[in-house]
């Protein structure tokens, strides 16, 4: 639409009013604003859209739009203005390397399309837990300029037949309305709440769908499908996506960057953190943040300005303790209680 329509359109719901029309045709020019590669005034402008609905309490017209389950009235999807940002994550060269091409061809969606070509936004996340999948969807929305589309699988995924698909149905549906980076989180969970033949039959045909309607999908948005369970996901589902990315337990390397990171200012100089370093392979990048973060709590409830090496020793063998726990329970022994 033609930029003088568009402010008309504008003035008109304003005056009628109509605050749904109103949000529509912002949400308009915001999206015009981006086409232009205005990315900083887009970003801002659906900040400010977003965070004056939300704090007046108006749902805004994609809040009152939230599809929901039939059965159950749960919603499907939430919508998240995204806190976390790529300099908070500590990221492969390789990683880092697809992850800048994919916000590059979304910026510069329209160059590509001049010449024929789409931009790549289908992305397919996976690795174990713990590791960055969830954060870094998060990250790429802050990069765009876009909200984060949570899609709750644990409403998608209903007990009555055919009802999981109408659902991830009105899941697209609505995304098609906005742009977003839309997060289909833990998406296996589809495939592994089912595990007998005649649920398989009902799981064939949800991922069909999903497929289906994934390569019909034309909104102007990046769609992530995030797993640690890439084993059980059907081959077919591979090749749809324009991006495959491994998310791995960090590097040595890593760890270090990350403990030296999330404690920066409570490390005194020059620290020597081989040892906490050595203590921690093996471990996700969640779990290296938790000992941080329980670091950092001994040593401010013992008043204390700077991390000490028993501080670390409290807060890993905590970390060990729970490990165990998990442990035991996977392989369902009970754990060895020391009661010395
Ligand atoms: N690469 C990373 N760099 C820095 N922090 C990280 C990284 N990966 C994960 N974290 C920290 O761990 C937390 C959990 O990560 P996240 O939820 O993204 O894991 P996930 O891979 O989605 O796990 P799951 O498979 O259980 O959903 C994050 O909120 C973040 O604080
Ligand atoms: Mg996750």
């Amino acid at each position: 639409m033609a930029r003088s329509d568009l402010l008309k359109r504008l003035f008109r719901a304003h005056q009628r009013d109509d605050r749904a029309g109103f949000l529509d045709a912002a949400r308009e020019v915001v999206d015009d604003e981006r086409r232009k590669q205005h990315g900083v005034l887009a970003r801002e402008l659906t900040e400010i859209l977003d965070g004056v609905s939300a704090s007046a309490g108006i749902p805004s017209l994609r809040l009152e739009q939230i599809p929901k389950d039939n059965e159950r009235g749960t919603e499907l999807v939430e919508v998240i203005q995204p806190q976390r940002f790529f300099e908070d994550l500590v990221l492969s060269s390789r990683q880092l390397g697809t992850l800048n091409s994919v916000c590059e061809q979304y910026q510069q969606w329209d160059v590509l399309a001049a010449n024929g070509l789409r931009a790549s936004t289908r992305l397919l996340f996976c690795g174990p837990p713990g590791c960055g999948k969830t954060v870094t969807a998060e990250a790429i929305a802050s990069r765009v300029g876009l909200p984060l589309l949570y899609v709750r699988f644990d409403s998608v995924v209903s007990s009555l037949l055919g009802e999981t698909a109408a659902n991830l149905r009105k899941v697209f549906e609505f995304s098609a309305k906005g742009a977003w980076v839309v997060l289909f989180d833990e998406f296996d969970a589809v495939g592994r709440s089912r595990d007998d033949a005649t649920e398989h039959g009902e799981l064939k045909r949800v991922v069909n769908s999903f497929l289906q309607m994934l390569d019909r999908f034309v909104g102007r948005s990046i769609v992530i499908a995030a797993t640690n369970f890439e084993q059980s996901l059907d081959p077919a589902l591979w090749r749809r996506f324009d991006e495959v990315l491994r998310f791995e337990k960090p590097s040595l390397v890593e760890v270090e960057r990350l403990v030296r990171m999330r404690c920066a200012s409570w490390l005194p100089k020059n620290a020597a953190l081989e040892s906490v370093i050595r203590e921690l392979e093996g471990s996700s990048h969640a779990e290296v943040e938790r000992v941080c973060l329980d670091t950092v709590k001994r040593a401010v409830l013992e008043g204390k300005r700077v991390l000490l090496a028993e501080h670390w020793d409290w807060a890993i063998d905590r970390h060990q303790q729970r490990d165990q726990i998990v442990e035991s329970q996977r392989t369902d022994q009970l754990p060895h209680v020391d009661r010395d």
